[in-house]
């Protein structure tokens, strides 16, 4: 087995402020980033706050910068460095800092709010509910998120805009307004609910221009950008240029 010292520059700090500190850590054969940064807490730095739990990239808690990209530290194998590199780890940029590498994700759980949920359909029981296979598996891939909220921490609508957080919800809550309005079930246009209007009037879908960087972060490969927010945006837009919804408009307006 080998072992090799790394140089780590990680940010202490807090709400007040902080900045980044060098550590020289041991690493050994096989270890990931959050191996290194346990053997820091564990040897060096005893309050050093980072918030994690699976290590195995399915709680979506280890979530952090490496090196400018945001990653989940369990999931980042030290191999793909260098053994002279110089490896900083910085809390998430689009989160206010709590401590060291832990962010208050709460802007998160606000949003996931905002989009009102799945609208049974009447008449036919939880049970019986019957869905073609490729429906299902259209929607099977966006239930695939660990909600680690990478995605929405490089989404550049909101990483260097804090004024557009009130009106954008990110990329992971438009793609769950489009798994419910791709939902064959889902029955809240019978209910007044416009999923597609409201993606454009209260999440914010507008604000997104595809660049696709939230799909490049995500640890589970989703894409979010092809298969959620680019066929929203179609739906949307056909929606608004339709000239029966357009009529209809008109007359609800009037009367
Ligand atoms: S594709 Fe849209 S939601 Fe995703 S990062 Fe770009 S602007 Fe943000
Ligand atoms: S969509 Fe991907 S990047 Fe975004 S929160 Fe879910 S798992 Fe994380
Ligand atoms: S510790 Fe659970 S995803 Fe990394």
């Amino acid at each position: 087995m080998s072992t090799y010292t790394a140089h780590f520059r990680v940010w202490r700090g807090d709400a007040d402020g902080g900045g980044l500190r060098d550590y020289r850590v041991e690493v050994h054969d096989g270890e990931v980033v959050l191996d290194i940064i346990h053997r820091l807490q564990a040897t060096q730095a005893g309050d050093l706050a980072v918030r994690w739990n699976c290590k195995a990239g399915k709680c979506g808690s280890c979530s952090a910068e490496v090196n400018g990209r945001p990653r989940l530290m369990c999931m980042t194998r030290m191999s793909v460095f260098g053994r002279d590199e110089t490896i900083t780890v910085t809390p998430m940029r689009t989160f206010p800092v709590v401590r060291d590498l832990v962010t208050d994700v709460s802007f998160n759980y606000d949003k996931a709010r905002e989009v009102p949920s799945f609208v049974p359909p009447e008449g036919v029981a939880p049970g019986e509910y019957r869905m073609l296979q490729e429906d299902v598996e259209r929607s099977q891939e966006f239930r695939k998120c660990i909600e680690c909220f990478l995605c929405q921490d490089t989404c550049h609508v909101v990483r260097d805009h804090e004024e557009n957080k009130k009106a954008f919800a990110g990329p992971r809550f438009l793609m769950r307004v489009a798994e419910l309005d791709m939902h064959p079930l889902d029955a809240a246009e019978e209910q007044g609910l416009d999923r597609k209007r409201s993606a454009q009037d209260e999440h914010g879908l507008g604000y997104c221009n595809i660049t696709k960087c939230c799909t490049e972060v995500c640890p589970e490969h989703i894409k979010i950008t092809d298969n959620a927010l680019i066929p929203l945006k179609e739906r949307a837009v056909d929606r608004k240029y339709d000239p029966l919804v357009w009529l209809g408009d008109k007359i609800r307006r009037r009367t």
